[in-house]
């Protein structure tokens, strides 16, 4: 007999992190998102762990978070009672359902779009632990922006990010660039050969296995802890 257990669905957030009207985030965003899709649908990793996954598409221009106005830290408070206003108990209880991060962001004078950084800091133990990939683009791939951001996710506020997991998409010419600052249709394509960023699709699908692993590996080690747990239980039950 055999016996098969439901699937593990993992829920993915997607964040574009630009909100300029016009802009190209949304464009590049889409393309990250298609990828990671056809991707992860084809990939053996998911049969093999018998998991799924379910993306929740956070565009940071429609969650029209004020600047930071709790009179608190987020480290220091307690996500379920301890905020003051609305606005952040919705973005709190929708950033704490999710179990991974891919972050789009362009680079804005070497750093990341304010609205970005400002939805970052509203939260802190809703991130915590959790793996984040990060997709940058600009004129030179936007690495500056993808550095500060992986400074202010790992080191601010503890997620997990490895070198693998980070993707820097460089327009293709100055052209491209301009035309990008416009907001232009830049014809992106994530299932056609030899189109733009056709190449790079390889970089955004390992980072995607890299935080696969992450999270399967952290699956296995919250259930050893439980199993440990329970195993202890047991034993003091017996003792008794
Ligand atoms: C405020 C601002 C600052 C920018 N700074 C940079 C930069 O430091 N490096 C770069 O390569 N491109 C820079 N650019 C050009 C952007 O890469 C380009 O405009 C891109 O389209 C921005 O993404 P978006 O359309 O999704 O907002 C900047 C654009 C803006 C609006």
């Amino acid at each position: 007999m055999t016996t098969s257990f439901p699937r593990k669905a993992f829920r993915v957030g997607i964040i574009c992190g630009s909100q300029r009207k016009p802009r190209v985030g949304d464009q590049i965003t889409n393309f990250v998102l298609e990828t990671v899709q056809l991707h992860s649908s084809s990939a053996s990793t998911s049969e093999k762990h018998n998991i799924s996954f379910d993306f929740d598409y956070i565009d940071i221009s429609a969650l029209d978070m004020p600047f930071y106005d709790e009179p608190g830290i987020p480290s220091k408070t307690t996500p379920s009672e301890g905020y003051v206003h609305e606005h952040t108990r919705k973005w709190s209880r929708r950033v704490a359902s999710l179990d991974a991060f891919i972050f789009v962001t362009p680079q804005y004078n070497w750093g990341i779009p304010a609205g970005l950084k400002n939805a970052i800091d509203f939260l802190y133990h809703e991130w915590k632990g959790k793996p984040a990939i990060i997709i940058s683009y600009g004129g030179h791939g936007g690495d500056k922006a993808a550095a500060a951001l992986k400074m202010c996710l790992v080191g601010g506020i503890g997620m997990q990010s490895g070198d693998k997991m980070i993707v820097n998409l460089s327009f293709p010419s100055r052209d491209s660039l301009y035309a990008a600052a416009q907001g232009h249709h830049l014809g992106l394509d994530a299932s056609k050969e030899g189109g733009i960023w056709s190449s790079e699709r390889k970089c955004i699908t390992k980072a995607w296995d890299e935080m696969v692993d992450m999270l399967v590996s952290k699956g296995v080690a919250k259930a050893a802890v439980q199993v440990s747990q329970m195993f202890t239980h047991l034993k003091m039950a017996l003792q008794k």
